[in-house]
Protein backbone atom coordinates (compact mmCIF):
# COMPACT_ATOMS: atom_id res chain seq x y z
CA UNK A 1 0.00 0.00 0.00
CA UNK A 2 1.33 3.49 -0.63
CA UNK A 3 1.30 5.77 2.11
CA UNK A 4 3.41 8.93 0.60
CA UNK A 5 0.40 10.65 -0.79
CA UNK A 6 -0.25 13.98 1.15
CA UNK A 7 -3.01 17.21 1.03
CA UNK A 8 -2.53 20.07 2.65
CA UNK A 9 -5.23 22.67 3.46
CA UNK A 10 -4.75 26.05 4.86
CA UNK A 11 -6.69 28.80 7.15
CA UNK A 12 -5.13 32.19 8.13
CA UNK A 13 -2.37 34.40 7.14
CA UNK A 14 0.01 34.68 4.70
CA UNK A 15 2.61 33.10 7.24
CA UNK A 16 0.10 29.81 7.42
CA UNK A 17 0.39 30.19 3.71
CA UNK A 18 4.29 30.33 3.81
CA UNK A 19 4.12 27.33 6.33
CA UNK A 20 2.22 25.06 4.39
CA UNK A 21 4.57 25.86 1.10
CA UNK A 22 7.23 24.66 3.72
CA UNK A 23 5.61 21.79 4.94
CA UNK A 24 5.12 20.82 1.31
CA UNK A 25 8.70 21.54 0.16
CA UNK A 26 9.65 19.15 3.20
CA UNK A 27 7.55 16.48 1.95
CA UNK A 28 7.95 16.55 -1.69
CA UNK A 29 11.99 16.73 -1.11
CA UNK A 30 11.56 12.74 0.81
CA UNK A 31 9.72 11.82 -2.15
CA UNK A 32 6.08 12.54 -1.36
CA UNK A 33 3.18 13.08 -3.57
CA UNK A 34 0.99 16.20 -3.71
CA UNK A 35 -2.78 14.45 -4.35
CA UNK A 36 -6.71 15.86 -4.21
CA UNK A 37 -7.70 15.14 -0.77
CA UNK A 38 -9.36 12.02 -1.75
CA UNK A 39 -6.38 10.68 -2.51
CA UNK A 40 -4.46 11.35 0.10
CA UNK A 41 -2.78 8.68 2.83
CA UNK A 42 -2.69 12.15 4.73
CA UNK A 43 -4.38 15.46 5.39
CA UNK A 44 -2.95 18.51 6.67
CA UNK A 45 -5.45 21.22 8.07
CA UNK A 46 -3.41 24.42 8.80
CA UNK A 47 -5.40 27.03 11.19
CA UNK A 48 -6.12 30.10 12.31
CA UNK A 49 -6.92 30.96 15.69
CA UNK A 50 -6.89 35.00 15.10
CA UNK A 51 -11.00 34.90 15.69
CA UNK A 52 -13.32 32.48 16.92
CA UNK A 53 -15.34 31.79 13.66
CA UNK A 54 -11.54 31.63 11.60
CA UNK A 55 -10.90 28.82 14.14
CA UNK A 56 -13.97 27.42 14.05
CA UNK A 57 -14.09 27.06 10.87
CA UNK A 58 -11.13 25.57 10.28
CA UNK A 59 -12.04 23.05 13.40
CA UNK A 60 -15.32 21.84 11.09
CA UNK A 61 -13.71 21.21 8.25
CA UNK A 62 -10.92 19.40 10.11
CA UNK A 63 -13.34 16.93 11.70
CA UNK A 64 -15.80 16.40 8.58
CA UNK A 65 -12.33 15.54 6.88
CA UNK A 66 -11.66 13.04 9.55
CA UNK A 67 -15.08 11.82 8.99
CA UNK A 68 -15.02 11.19 5.59
CA UNK A 69 -11.81 9.94 5.19
CA UNK A 70 -11.15 7.11 7.83
CA UNK A 71 -8.56 5.43 5.85
CA UNK A 72 -6.51 8.77 5.60
CA UNK A 73 -4.56 9.93 8.86
CA UNK A 74 -6.20 13.58 8.98
CA UNK A 75 -4.41 15.82 11.62
CA UNK A 76 -3.78 19.56 12.63
CA UNK A 77 -0.91 21.75 12.35
CA UNK A 78 -0.73 25.97 12.94
CA UNK A 79 -2.34 28.18 15.63
CA UNK A 80 -5.30 26.46 16.70
CA UNK A 81 -3.36 22.89 17.28
CA UNK A 82 -1.12 25.49 19.08
CA UNK A 83 -4.18 26.53 21.44
CA UNK A 84 -5.98 22.92 21.65
CA UNK A 85 -4.22 20.55 20.09
CA UNK A 86 -3.73 18.15 23.26
CA UNK A 87 -7.44 18.81 23.89
CA UNK A 88 -8.51 17.79 20.37
CA UNK A 89 -6.51 14.93 20.60
CA UNK A 90 -7.88 13.59 23.59
CA UNK A 91 -11.29 14.57 22.72
CA UNK A 92 -11.61 13.27 18.88
CA UNK A 93 -9.27 9.75 18.63
CA UNK A 94 -10.15 10.49 14.66
CA UNK A 95 -7.62 13.07 14.67
CA UNK A 96 -4.20 11.83 14.12
CA UNK A 97 -1.41 14.71 14.87
CA UNK A 98 -1.30 18.16 16.32
CA UNK A 99 1.51 20.26 15.62
CA UNK A 100 2.31 23.44 16.40
CA UNK A 101 3.77 26.66 14.34
CA UNK A 102 6.95 25.93 16.39
CA UNK A 103 7.32 22.23 15.18
CA UNK A 104 6.30 22.36 11.67
CA UNK A 105 10.01 21.19 10.61
CA UNK A 106 9.38 17.79 12.34
CA UNK A 107 5.92 16.77 10.72
CA UNK A 108 7.76 14.60 7.97
CA UNK A 109 9.35 12.13 11.29
CA UNK A 110 6.20 12.85 13.49
CA UNK A 111 4.35 11.59 10.56
CA UNK A 112 6.11 8.93 9.59
CA UNK A 113 6.85 7.86 12.96
CA UNK A 114 2.50 7.72 13.71
CA UNK A 115 3.46 10.00 16.49
CA UNK A 116 0.12 10.73 17.85
CA UNK A 117 0.89 13.11 20.54
CA UNK A 118 0.98 16.88 20.80
CA UNK A 119 3.93 18.69 19.67
CA UNK A 120 3.76 22.27 20.57
CA UNK A 121 7.18 23.63 21.55
CA UNK A 122 6.17 27.20 20.36
CA UNK A 123 9.51 28.58 20.19
CA UNK A 124 11.69 26.08 18.56
CA UNK A 125 12.14 26.99 15.55
CA UNK A 126 13.43 30.16 13.72
CA UNK A 127 12.80 29.69 10.06
CA UNK A 128 16.67 28.64 9.49
CA UNK A 129 17.04 25.79 6.62
CA UNK A 130 13.26 26.08 5.49
CA UNK A 131 12.07 27.24 2.40
CA UNK A 132 9.15 27.56 0.83
CA UNK A 133 7.69 25.13 -2.38
CA UNK A 134 7.35 27.67 -5.61
CA UNK A 135 4.57 27.02 -7.85
CA UNK A 136 5.56 26.01 -10.87
CA UNK A 137 5.49 29.32 -13.00
CA UNK A 138 4.86 31.69 -10.37
CA UNK A 139 6.59 35.08 -10.46
CA UNK A 140 6.05 36.18 -6.95
CA UNK A 141 7.33 34.14 -3.50
CA UNK A 142 6.67 34.84 0.32
CA UNK A 143 9.68 34.51 2.24
CA UNK A 144 9.18 34.74 6.39
CA UNK A 145 12.12 36.72 8.03
CA UNK A 146 11.33 36.23 11.44
CA UNK A 147 8.40 34.13 13.41
CA UNK A 148 6.17 35.15 16.33
CA UNK A 149 5.46 38.30 18.28
CA UNK A 150 5.82 39.62 21.36
CA UNK A 151 3.95 42.63 21.49
CA UNK A 152 1.20 41.21 23.42
CA UNK A 153 -1.90 43.58 21.84
CA UNK A 154 -4.61 43.50 24.71
CA UNK A 155 -6.45 41.18 21.71
CA UNK A 156 -4.39 39.12 20.16
CA UNK A 157 -3.86 35.59 20.62
CA UNK A 158 -0.72 35.55 17.99
CA UNK A 159 1.81 36.15 20.76
CA UNK A 160 0.33 32.96 22.75
CA UNK A 161 -0.04 30.39 19.54
CA UNK A 162 3.35 31.57 17.93
CA UNK A 163 5.86 32.65 20.39
CA UNK A 164 8.65 34.68 20.75
CA UNK A 165 9.70 37.10 18.27
CA UNK A 166 12.85 34.90 16.40
CA UNK A 167 14.37 36.80 13.34
CA UNK A 168 15.50 34.33 10.55
CA UNK A 169 19.37 34.80 9.86
CA UNK A 170 19.75 37.34 7.23
CA UNK A 171 21.97 34.80 5.13
CA UNK A 172 19.32 31.77 5.04
CA UNK A 173 16.45 34.86 3.84
CA UNK A 174 18.75 35.91 0.88
CA UNK A 175 19.63 32.17 0.49
CA UNK A 176 15.97 31.35 -0.04
CA UNK A 177 15.26 34.16 -2.00
CA UNK A 178 18.07 33.46 -5.02
CA UNK A 179 16.64 29.94 -4.79
CA UNK A 180 13.01 31.66 -5.85
CA UNK A 181 14.74 33.72 -8.74
CA UNK A 182 16.76 30.77 -9.85
CA UNK A 183 12.91 29.40 -10.29
CA UNK A 184 11.65 32.60 -12.30
CA UNK A 185 10.51 34.84 -9.19
CA UNK A 186 10.93 38.32 -9.61
CA UNK A 187 8.78 39.45 -6.45
CA UNK A 188 9.15 39.03 -3.13
CA UNK A 189 7.07 39.67 -0.13
CA UNK A 190 8.66 39.77 3.11
CA UNK A 191 6.79 38.36 5.82
CA UNK A 192 6.07 38.54 9.59
CA UNK A 193 3.80 39.44 12.24
CA UNK A 194 6.02 43.01 12.68
CA UNK A 195 8.68 42.98 9.72
CA UNK A 196 9.93 46.13 11.09
CA UNK A 197 11.16 45.05 14.30
CA UNK A 198 13.19 42.64 12.33
CA UNK A 199 17.27 42.06 14.07
CA UNK A 200 18.82 39.66 12.27
CA UNK A 201 20.96 37.02 15.08
CA UNK A 202 23.53 36.77 13.86
CA UNK A 203 24.76 40.14 12.69
CA UNK A 204 22.07 42.43 14.44
CA UNK A 205 21.46 44.04 11.25
CA UNK A 206 17.74 46.05 11.46
CA UNK A 207 15.08 45.93 8.94
CA UNK A 208 15.87 48.81 7.06
CA UNK A 209 19.13 46.58 6.26
CA UNK A 210 17.80 43.70 5.65
CA UNK A 211 15.60 45.68 2.56
CA UNK A 212 18.96 46.89 1.76
CA UNK A 213 20.62 43.79 0.76
CA UNK A 214 17.48 41.88 -0.13
CA UNK A 215 17.34 44.92 -2.54
CA UNK A 216 20.85 44.52 -4.27
CA UNK A 217 20.28 41.08 -5.01
CA UNK A 218 20.53 40.27 -8.91
CA UNK A 219 17.23 39.68 -10.70
CA UNK A 220 14.79 40.51 -8.16
CA UNK A 221 12.21 43.45 -9.12
CA UNK A 222 10.25 44.06 -6.45
CA UNK A 223 10.01 43.78 -2.64
CA UNK A 224 7.07 44.20 -0.51
CA UNK A 225 6.62 43.19 3.42
CA UNK A 226 3.79 42.67 5.31
CA UNK A 227 2.87 43.85 8.79
CA UNK A 228 4.44 46.60 9.92
CA UNK A 229 4.11 47.44 14.17
CA UNK A 230 3.49 51.39 13.48
CA UNK A 231 5.80 51.75 16.72
CA UNK A 232 8.50 50.27 14.80
CA UNK A 233 8.18 52.70 12.00
CA UNK A 234 11.37 54.25 12.29
CA UNK A 235 12.88 56.87 9.65
CA UNK A 236 15.51 54.65 9.23
CA UNK A 237 12.80 52.51 7.28
CA UNK A 238 11.05 54.95 5.87
CA UNK A 239 14.31 56.19 4.22
CA UNK A 240 14.88 53.06 3.15
CA UNK A 241 11.22 52.42 1.61
CA UNK A 242 11.57 55.83 -0.40
CA UNK A 243 15.39 55.51 -1.49
CA UNK A 244 15.29 51.77 -2.75
CA UNK A 245 14.71 50.95 -6.30
CA UNK A 246 12.54 47.76 -6.01
CA UNK A 247 10.73 47.87 -3.17
CA UNK A 248 7.30 49.25 -3.82
CA UNK A 249 5.12 52.44 -2.96
CA UNK A 250 2.65 50.53 -0.71
CA UNK A 251 2.99 49.84 3.44
CA UNK A 252 0.02 48.14 5.36
CA UNK A 253 0.37 50.05 8.71
CA UNK A 254 -2.42 48.73 10.55
CA UNK A 255 -3.94 51.15 13.15
CA UNK A 256 -6.46 48.96 14.31
CA UNK A 257 -8.17 52.19 15.90
CA UNK A 258 -8.37 55.82 15.64
CA UNK A 259 -9.17 56.38 19.51
CA UNK A 260 -6.03 56.82 21.69
CA UNK A 261 -8.18 55.94 25.07
CA UNK A 262 -8.87 52.24 22.75
CA UNK A 263 -5.27 52.24 21.60
CA UNK A 264 -4.17 52.47 24.46
CA UNK A 265 -6.36 49.74 26.12
CA UNK A 266 -5.22 47.81 23.38
CA UNK A 267 -1.52 48.13 24.46
CA UNK A 268 -0.58 49.19 20.77
CA UNK A 269 2.47 51.42 21.88
CA UNK A 270 0.89 54.64 20.26
CA UNK A 271 -1.42 57.19 20.32
CA UNK A 272 -3.69 58.23 17.24
CA UNK A 273 -1.48 61.99 17.33
CA UNK A 274 1.95 59.41 17.06
CA UNK A 275 0.55 57.47 14.48
CA UNK A 276 -0.82 60.43 12.37
CA UNK A 277 2.90 61.76 13.12
CA UNK A 278 3.99 58.93 10.93
CA UNK A 279 1.87 58.74 8.00
CA UNK A 280 2.64 62.71 7.70
CA UNK A 281 6.90 61.41 7.60
CA UNK A 282 5.91 58.58 5.24
CA UNK A 283 4.03 60.96 3.27
CA UNK A 284 6.52 63.65 3.22
CA UNK A 285 9.31 61.07 1.55
CA UNK A 286 6.66 59.40 -0.68
CA UNK A 287 3.34 61.97 -1.47
CA UNK A 288 2.31 58.85 -3.58
CA UNK A 289 2.35 56.20 -1.18
CA UNK A 290 -0.71 53.74 -1.06
CA UNK A 291 -1.33 53.03 2.33
CA UNK A 292 -3.75 50.34 3.68
CA UNK A 293 -4.61 49.28 7.30
CA UNK A 294 -6.53 46.85 9.76
CA UNK A 295 -9.27 48.21 11.68
CA UNK A 296 -11.75 46.25 14.79
CA UNK A 297 -14.75 47.24 15.92
CA UNK A 298 -15.87 46.90 19.12
CA UNK A 299 -13.22 46.32 21.37
CA UNK A 300 -14.24 46.41 24.84
CA UNK A 301 -15.15 50.20 26.34
CA UNK A 302 -15.24 51.44 23.10
CA UNK A 303 -18.00 54.54 23.22
CA UNK A 304 -19.51 56.42 20.23
CA UNK A 305 -16.73 58.98 20.27
CA UNK A 306 -14.14 56.59 19.88
CA UNK A 307 -15.37 54.80 17.18
CA UNK A 308 -15.66 58.78 15.70
CA UNK A 309 -12.18 58.97 15.95
CA UNK A 310 -11.74 55.76 13.84
CA UNK A 311 -14.00 57.42 10.84
CA UNK A 312 -12.25 60.83 11.31
CA UNK A 313 -8.77 58.93 11.13
CA UNK A 314 -9.38 57.11 8.88
CA UNK A 315 -11.30 59.85 6.29
CA UNK A 316 -7.42 62.02 7.03
CA UNK A 317 -5.20 59.37 6.21
CA UNK A 318 -7.36 57.85 3.28
CA UNK A 319 -6.65 54.53 3.14
CA UNK A 320 -6.32 52.51 -0.37
CA UNK A 321 -7.99 49.41 1.33
CA UNK A 322 -8.73 48.38 4.48
CA UNK A 323 -9.32 44.78 6.50
CA UNK A 324 -11.65 45.41 9.08
CA UNK A 325 -12.92 42.76 11.83
CA UNK A 326 -15.42 43.05 14.46
CA UNK A 327 -13.77 42.22 17.97
CA UNK A 328 -14.05 38.47 19.23
CA UNK A 329 -12.25 37.56 22.66
CA UNK A 330 -10.05 35.11 22.74
CA UNK A 331 -8.64 33.21 25.36
CA UNK A 332 -5.92 34.06 27.52
CA UNK A 333 -5.54 37.57 26.14
CA UNK A 334 -5.82 40.43 28.44
CA UNK A 335 -8.45 41.45 26.29
CA UNK A 336 -10.58 38.24 27.20
CA UNK A 337 -10.96 39.55 31.04
CA UNK A 338 -12.43 42.87 30.14
CA UNK A 339 -15.85 43.23 29.68
CA UNK A 340 -16.90 42.73 26.40
CA UNK A 341 -19.49 45.42 26.57
CA UNK A 342 -20.23 46.53 22.74
CA UNK A 343 -23.22 44.72 21.70
CA UNK A 344 -22.83 42.38 18.84
CA UNK A 345 -25.56 44.39 17.15
CA UNK A 346 -23.09 47.30 17.36
CA UNK A 347 -19.93 45.67 16.47
CA UNK A 348 -21.67 44.93 12.95
CA UNK A 349 -23.52 48.28 12.74
CA UNK A 350 -19.58 49.88 12.97
CA UNK A 351 -18.23 46.95 11.07
CA UNK A 352 -20.29 47.71 7.89
CA UNK A 353 -19.77 51.60 8.02
CA UNK A 354 -15.98 50.65 7.71
CA UNK A 355 -16.70 48.36 5.29
CA UNK A 356 -18.76 51.14 3.35
CA UNK A 357 -15.98 53.78 3.89
CA UNK A 358 -13.39 51.73 2.96
CA UNK A 359 -14.82 50.68 -0.23
CA UNK A 360 -15.28 54.52 -0.99
CA UNK A 361 -11.85 55.68 -0.17
CA UNK A 362 -10.54 52.21 -2.43
CA UNK A 363 -12.57 53.47 -5.22
CA UNK A 364 -11.21 57.23 -5.11
CA UNK A 365 -7.71 55.53 -4.79
CA UNK A 366 -8.07 53.78 -7.80
CA UNK A 367 -9.90 56.84 -10.01
CA UNK A 368 -7.10 58.72 -8.78
CA UNK A 369 -4.71 56.81 -11.29
CA UNK A 370 -7.32 56.78 -14.13
CA UNK A 371 -4.38 58.23 -17.26
CA UNK A 372 -1.56 57.30 -15.19
CA UNK A 373 0.94 55.14 -16.33
CA UNK A 374 1.34 52.48 -14.25
CA UNK A 375 4.42 49.69 -14.05
CA UNK A 376 2.89 46.56 -14.04
CA UNK A 377 4.50 42.90 -13.16
CA UNK A 378 2.03 40.55 -15.43
CA UNK A 379 1.19 37.74 -13.40
CA UNK A 380 -0.46 35.62 -16.30
CA UNK A 381 -3.92 35.22 -18.06
CA UNK A 382 -7.40 36.71 -16.75
CA UNK A 383 -9.27 33.96 -16.31
CA UNK A 384 -12.40 35.73 -16.63
CA UNK A 385 -11.48 38.09 -19.04
CA UNK A 386 -10.35 35.88 -22.38
CA UNK A 387 -7.24 37.56 -24.12
CA UNK A 388 -6.35 39.50 -21.26
CA UNK A 389 -3.38 39.23 -18.72
CA UNK A 390 -3.23 40.56 -15.02
CA UNK A 391 -0.82 41.97 -12.25
CA UNK A 392 0.20 44.20 -9.74
CA UNK A 393 0.81 47.83 -9.89
CA UNK A 394 3.66 48.95 -7.64
CA UNK A 395 0.69 49.98 -4.82
CA UNK A 396 -0.49 46.85 -4.82
CA UNK A 397 -3.34 47.17 -7.23
CA UNK A 398 -4.67 45.04 -9.82
CA UNK A 399 -4.87 45.84 -12.95
CA UNK A 400 -5.96 43.62 -16.22
CA UNK A 401 -4.48 44.62 -19.67
CA UNK A 402 -4.77 43.02 -22.94
CA UNK A 403 -2.32 40.54 -23.68
CA UNK A 404 -0.84 36.99 -24.04
CA UNK A 405 0.64 34.71 -21.32
CA UNK A 406 4.14 35.20 -23.12
CA UNK A 407 4.27 38.52 -20.62
CA UNK A 408 4.15 36.48 -17.47
CA UNK A 409 7.02 37.95 -15.36
CA UNK A 410 7.63 41.05 -17.51
CA UNK A 411 6.70 44.33 -16.08
CA UNK A 412 5.13 46.09 -18.38
CA UNK A 413 3.88 50.16 -18.78
CA UNK A 414 0.31 50.69 -18.59
CA UNK A 415 -2.24 53.96 -19.19
CA UNK A 416 -4.69 53.32 -16.99
CA UNK A 417 -8.13 53.95 -18.50
CA UNK A 418 -10.27 52.65 -16.54
CA UNK A 419 -11.13 51.86 -12.53
CA UNK A 420 -13.15 49.94 -10.25
CA UNK A 421 -12.68 49.76 -6.80
CA UNK A 422 -10.59 46.60 -6.46
CA UNK A 423 -9.16 46.82 -9.74
CA UNK A 424 -8.10 48.88 -12.90
CA UNK A 425 -8.06 48.33 -16.44
CA UNK A 426 -5.63 49.70 -19.14
CA UNK A 427 -3.48 49.56 -21.94
CA UNK A 428 -0.05 48.52 -22.48
CA UNK A 429 2.47 51.64 -24.15
N1 LIG B 1 0.77 41.13 13.13
C1 LIG B 1 -0.16 41.82 12.41
C2 LIG B 1 -1.51 41.16 12.20
C3 LIG B 1 -2.00 40.10 13.08
S1 LIG B 1 -3.60 39.47 12.93
C4 LIG B 1 -0.32 43.17 13.02
O1 LIG B 1 0.07 43.43 14.12
O2 LIG B 1 -0.84 44.03 12.35
C5 LIG B 1 -4.37 40.41 11.67
C6 LIG B 1 -5.42 41.34 12.14
O3 LIG B 1 -6.47 40.64 12.80
C7 LIG B 1 -4.97 42.36 13.16
O4 LIG B 1 -4.32 43.43 12.59
C8 LIG B 1 -6.28 42.76 13.81
O5 LIG B 1 -6.89 43.81 13.11
C9 LIG B 1 -7.14 41.51 13.68
N2 LIG B 1 -7.34 40.85 14.96
C10 LIG B 1 -6.41 40.27 15.75
N3 LIG B 1 -6.98 39.77 16.88
C11 LIG B 1 -8.31 40.05 16.79
C12 LIG B 1 -9.43 39.82 17.65
N4 LIG B 1 -9.27 39.22 18.81
N5 LIG B 1 -10.65 40.23 17.23
C13 LIG B 1 -10.79 40.86 16.05
N6 LIG B 1 -9.78 41.12 15.22
C14 LIG B 1 -8.54 40.73 15.57
FE1 LIG C 1 -0.98 40.44 17.36
FE2 LIG C 1 -0.15 42.84 17.99
FE3 LIG C 1 1.64 40.93 17.46
FE4 LIG C 1 0.14 41.94 15.50
S1 LIG C 1 1.66 43.07 16.72
S2 LIG C 1 0.54 39.79 15.88
S3 LIG C 1 -1.80 42.36 16.51
S4 LIG C 1 0.24 40.98 19.20
FE1 LIG D 1 -4.17 33.31 12.20
FE2 LIG D 1 -1.99 32.32 13.22
FE3 LIG D 1 -1.86 33.97 11.15
S1 LIG D 1 -3.73 33.00 14.37
S2 LIG D 1 -3.60 35.30 11.48
S3 LIG D 1 -2.78 31.97 11.16
S4 LIG D 1 -0.43 33.83 12.84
Amino acid sequence: MQNNRFHIITYGCQMNEYDSAAVSEMFLRKGWVSVPENEADVIIVNTCAVRQNAENRALGRLLTLAGTYPESRVGIIGCVAQEIGKKLLEKYPKIAFAVGPGEIHRLPEIIAGFDRSAHLDVDCLDGKGLRAEIKSGSVKAFIAISRGCENFCSYCIVPYVRGKLRGRPMSDIIEEIKRDIDLYVVEITLLGQNVNSYIDPETGADFAELLEKVDAIDGLRRIRFVTNHPKDMSERVIEAISCLPHVCESIHLPVQSGSSKILKLMNRGYSREKYLDIVRKIREKMPDIALTTDIITGFPGEADEDFQDTVTLYREVGYAGAFAFRYSPRPGTAASNMIDDVPEKLKIERLTAIIDMSQKFAEKFSKSLIGKNRKILVEGESAKNPGMVFGLDRAGRKVILPGKKDLRGQIVNVIIDRAEKWFLFGTKI
